[in-house]
């Protein structure tokens, strides 16, 4: 799975982009404030339909414009290309184009174009809230279970029903059952899908795990949102006065949660903010691994300033498992040479370079 035609119009301070991606490794560099991180915002958007930087879309439109547009062309497994846009309004309009027709939602995009990101962000999944560790869990959940988007979009929909049958005065238990009922039957298909993934997830990330970080002691568990002994129909009905008196459903899928400890402690208040560093890129890598080993497909890896995460040996690391996976990637960093500087070991790699210079992106010669 790769992006071969990369086309940005009007996001951020890229007013017009169109570039032609290499299958393998594209360096990134221009100098602060030139639009770097919005070239790998747009191939997020593109794959996901929102920007790993704002969840309000006003801010990624060019100022003085009233759209922006995303356009590439991936190249899937048979060999052909899929092109496939993004456009959103200034007023909040949204279209998703496959193939040439609008599809309904961002996620008929996520399919055709599994993205991995690592910046400043993900550097903050250890010690970040629950959600940011569930959406790590769900990205393989979602990409390697196509029962999952469908279930999970159903919990949504049912939780928000029961919370709000929940803050009514009194509770009708005949209104209040056939929600409960649903609730039980989706909870335990996402855990299942769950934890499937997790299972093959921790085997590859156990390995990874000691060389990139070598720290003793790492443990993962899947915490699955409710008491581990425990049958979620009963919680449910065990903590309904609970839920009623908070207004709404503490336990359950959508607590789900990834626990990271070192020697029983969590890493988020054990490790230095380098070792989180480290810790981080072996669980993206595992991902990326365990993806490819299920589905048989490569995910992209967008990598944001680069240099101004790891330090030279770790990004050699990282550069080495990257290279190791064959999958496209996409890294940004101020200088040039430093970007390149880790490849060059490596000459069955030729990264294509791209300079970035006041919003506009030229192909620079290696
Ligand atoms: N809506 C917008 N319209 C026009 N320009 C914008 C808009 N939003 C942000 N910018 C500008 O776009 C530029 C690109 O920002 P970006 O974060 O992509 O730069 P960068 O090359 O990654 O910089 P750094 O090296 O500092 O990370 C910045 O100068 C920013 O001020
Ligand atoms: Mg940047």
């Amino acid at each position: 799975m790769t992006l071969n035609r990369l086309f940005i119009q009007n996001l951020r301070n890229l007013e017009g982009v169109d570039i032609t991606p290499s299958a393998q490794v594209n360096l990134i560099f221009g100098e602060n404030g030139s639009g770097k991180t919005s070239v790998l915002e747009a191939v997020n958007l593109l794959a996901l339909g929102r920007s790993f930087r704002s969840h309000k879309h006003k801010p990624l439109i060019r100022h003085h414009q009233n759209s922006f547009t995303v356009f590439g062309k991936v190249r899937v497994e048979d060999g052909s290309d899929v092109p496939i846009g993004i456009n959103r309004t200034s007023e909040g309009l949204a279209n998703f184009k496959v193939n040439g027709s609008m599809v309904p939602s961002a996620a008929d995009l996520a399919a055709y174009l599994p993205v991995q990101v690592i910046n400043s962000e993900t550097f903050l999944l250890l010690e970040g809230s629950p959600q940011v560790r569930r959406q790590f869990i769900d990205w393989l959940v979602f990409h390697v279970e196509h029962g999952f988007f469908p279930a999970w979009k159903a919990i949504q929909r049912c939780l928000k029903h029961r919370n709000s049958l929940l803050r009514h005065d009194r509770i009708d238990p005949f209104e209040l059952a056939p929600w409960d009922k649903e609730l039980v039957l989706l909870t335990e298909q996402i855990h299942e899908f769950r934890l499937e993934s997790f299972r093959q997830f921790h085997e590859v990330f156990d390995e990874l795990c000691k060389e990139f970080t070598k720290l003793d002691g790492v443990k993962l568990s899947y915490y699955r949102g409710w008491d581990k002994d425990k049958n979620y129909a009963e919680v449910l009905s065990a903590s309904l006065e609970r839920d009623q008196r908070i207004g709404y459903t503490q336990s359950g899928s959508h607590r789900a949660d990834l626990r990271i400890t070192i020697n029983g402690q969590y890493a988020a208040e054990t490790l230095s903010r380098g070792q989180q560093k480290l810790l981080v890129c072996a669980l993206k890598i595992a991902q990326g691994c365990v993806f490819s080993r299920i589905t048989g497909r490569k995910s992209v890896y967008l990598v944001d300033d680069l240099p101004a995460e790891l330090d030279e040996k770790h990004r050699a690391l990282l550069v080495k498992w990257l290279a190791t996976m064959g999958t496209q990637v996409f890294i940004t960093g101020v200088d040039r040479d430093v970007l390149l500087a880790s490849w060059l070991d490596k000459p069955e790699i030729t990264p294509k370079l791209f300079h970035v210079e006041h919003g506009r992106v030229v192909e620079a010669p290696y």
